[in-house]
């Protein structure tokens, strides 16, 4: 079967340098908050121009702790996207907020800003886009209407690693930038971790100090905080990878021309590049109204092919006290019902796009190209 992601042979190529780091660990002892974490913050920082990273223990805590580290809490409301994975309304709950949804856009599928104004009340704190498979938000926009209503902009940048909005990182346009390094991810470790990035150094004295039980001097607390530290070893892992993440990135951008260039005459709708962004691929996400027979035809050759998202939030079941039924939403309803993603890594050899790009073809009754 070809998988969705192969981390196997992104690891043999940098196995020595991940075990040297790792037995330096060990002989040390120093496995929280040791050198491996403030070297990953110090160049996660710099590599997007911003003063400060902060390693935490998962993307959805980054999420969590930049929000209740920007004052969100009970009675604000947050702006996000229906299109996205759980966690992102998850941490808006944690800090007892409400998420308030808005449409997203046709092509890129993330937040539609023509729809954010409409949406705004005094409740409003802060707009938390998703740059969804790998491609920004219409940053311009959305920065914009936060500057315009007085708004905390808080990023989900989880699918984003070096993706950029007119030559600026994602992650660094507002308040925060939240990061997940879960295995899958564009930028990813062997197991949970997470980042904030930010240019406020309130926000960084208050994460560092949420993520370690409210303390910054061993064992006095101002406040309760939270046990969210990214450890020395996954720091040691994205330390080796932070090097490649640009080369990984083309990597992945290479795979989706080729499935770009296979796909352009097929009645399918491909994803897009907007001018002045540059997308990573976290997934390479097509739409077709024939979705579920294509799925299953790739399966059946072996080809791994998966739904993100099956069910926008607001038609989740632990969201249906928001009230919102089919409809509320039509362009993330329709997307539900016509997206599949296919496999995307780095690695993905020529042979395995071809082939998939071949079945895919065979499918709408395309002949091979060449
Ligand atoms: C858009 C988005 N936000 C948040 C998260 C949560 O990250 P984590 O799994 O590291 O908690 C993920 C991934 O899982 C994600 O894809």
């Amino acid at each position: 079967m070809i998988p969705m992601v192969n981390l196997k042979v992104q690891y043999e190529e940098i196995q020595s340098e991940i075990q040297d780091r790792i037995s330096e660990i060990f002989d040390s002892g120093a496995f929280i908050l040791g050198p491996n974490v403030m070297e990953l913050e110090r160049r996660v920082a710099e590599y997007h121009n911003l003063s400060y990273a902060i390693g935490l223990a998962s993307g959805t805590d980054a999420l969590h702790l930049a929000l209740r580290a920007a004052g969100i809490g009970p009675g604000d409301e947050v702006i996000t996207t229906p299109f996205t994975f759980f966690a992102t309304v998850e941490a808006i709950h944690y800090c007892g907020a409400k998420a308030v949804f808005v449409d997203v856009e046709p092509d890129t599928l993330n937040m539609n800003p023509a729809h954010v104004e409409a949406c705004i009340t005094p409740a409003t704190k802060a707009l938390l886009p998703v740059h969804i498979f790998g491609h920004p938000a219409d940053m311009d926009s959305l920065t914009r209407i936060s500057e315009k209503h007085g708004l905390l902009m808080v990023e989900d940048c989880a699918q984003a690693f070096g993706a950029s909005f007119k030559d600026k990182r994602v992650g660094a346009f507002g308040t925060a930038g939240c990061y997940s390094f879960y295995p899958s991810k564009n930028f990813s470790c062997y197991g949970d971790g997470g980042m904030v990035v930010t240019d406020r150094s309130e926000m960084n004295d208050r994460i560092r100090r949420l993520r370690n039980h409210g303390s910054n001097r061993t064992y006095v607390h101002t406040e309760t905080g939270y046990n969210s530290r990214l450890d020395e070893l996954q720091a040691a892992v994205l330390n080796v990878k932070l090097r490649r993440i640009d080369r990984y990135n083309d990597m992945r951008r290479n795979v989706a021309a080729q499935y770009n260039r296979q796909f352009s005459d097929l009645p399918v709708r491909l994803p897009v590049e907007r001018e002045g962004c540059h997308h990573v691929y976290h997934q390479y996400t097509l739409r077709s109204d024939r979705r579920d027979d294509l799925s299953a035809q790739l399966q059946a050759n072996g080809i791994s092919a998966v739904i993100y998202y099956p069910v926008p939030l607001h038609l989740q079941e632990a969201l249906k006290e928001y009230g919102l039924g089919e409809g509320a939403f039509p362009v993330a309803e329709k997307a539900s019902k016509e997206v599949l993603s296919i496999p995307m890594y780095p690695e993905l050899p020529e042979s395995d796009v071809a082939y998939i790009c071949k079945t895919v073809r065979s499918f709408f009754g395309a002949a091979p190209l060449g």
